[in-house]
């Protein structure tokens, strides 16, 4: 958001936003358009300004008022920001509970979540059902959602600047869910969400912090329906998950 913006959500709050007199900005706390005003009409500062409340906290709320949950679906269903767009069938944008603990984030759509619009649906999806329900959990008291909102043709995996261009949506997700714990499903989304290189097989079995949330790795269910000699350490990761949350659910 610019700062012209940012003083009209201000003012529009009843919030009053001081502008020194002589600041190299003086029009900005004006609607968008406004010619620039005589800097001699603007009132006088006497004293230095005082910022009652701290700013960065008024912005994250003007922020949260800003954005909701039907702004980022819209933004996310229109998206052009990359190629993806031209070879999805639809966007993926998530599932599930909008005030979760828990965050599942995968790696992408795959074709049954393209041609669903949901995620985690095909094979590897009722196996992650049945690792949730191995921890108590079910689909629709979770928040499940992917790196990419748009399906790599032919499953490849995501390339750098489509997750790079897709974090803020994931980001505005994560500001709007705000959960007690996040789970990376697999290699791609844990190396993507720690911006790391390091293999799951290191990453995996540890808590990581994501912002406010820990973060802890499990395998991919794609892999873990190749690879059954994982199943004692995919359940491990799942106990380190519940555990974690136990311990952070406050
Ligand atoms: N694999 C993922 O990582 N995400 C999905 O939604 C489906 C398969």
């Amino acid at each position: 958001m610019d700062n012209a913006t940012r003083l009209q959500y201000l003012q529009a709050m009843g919030i009053d936003v001081w502008v020194p007199r002589l600041s190299a900005e003086p029009a900005e706390a004006l609607p968008l358009g406004t010619p620039k005003p005589d800097t001699d009409l603007i009132p006088a500062i006497e004293k230095p300004v005082t910022v009652k409340r701290d700013i960065e906290h008024l912005v994250e709320t003007i922020r949260s008022h800003e954005d909701n949950w039907e702004r980022l679906q819209r933004d996310v269903a229109g998206c052009q920001k990359c190629d993806l767009c031209e070879t999805r069938t639809q966007t993926v944008f998530g599932s599930g509970s909008k005030n979760p603990d828990w965050l599942l984030i995968g790696e992408a759509p795959g074709q049954s979540e393209d041609q669903q619009g949901l995620p985690f649906v095909g094979n590897a999806g009722q196996l992650l059902t049945e690792m949730l329900r191995a921890c108590g959990l079910s689909r629709d008291e979770v928040f499940i959602t992917n790196i990419l909102k748009c399906r790599p043709p032919d499953n490849r995996d995501p390339k750098p600047d489509e997750i790079a261009n897709c974090h803020d949506y994931l980001d505005r997700q994560l500001a709007l869910l705000q959960p007690k714990i996040i789970v990376a499903v697999g290699r791609i989304a844990a190396q993507a969400l720690l911006n790391t290189h390091v293999p799951i097989g290191k990453l995996r079995g540890k808590v990581h912090q994501f912002g406010s949330a820990p973060l802890v790795v499990i395998y991919h269910p794609a892999y873990l329906l190749r690879s059954l000699s994982e199943k004692r350490n995919a359940w491990l990761d799942l106990q380190l998950a519940i555990q974690t949350y136990n311990n952070n659910k406050g």
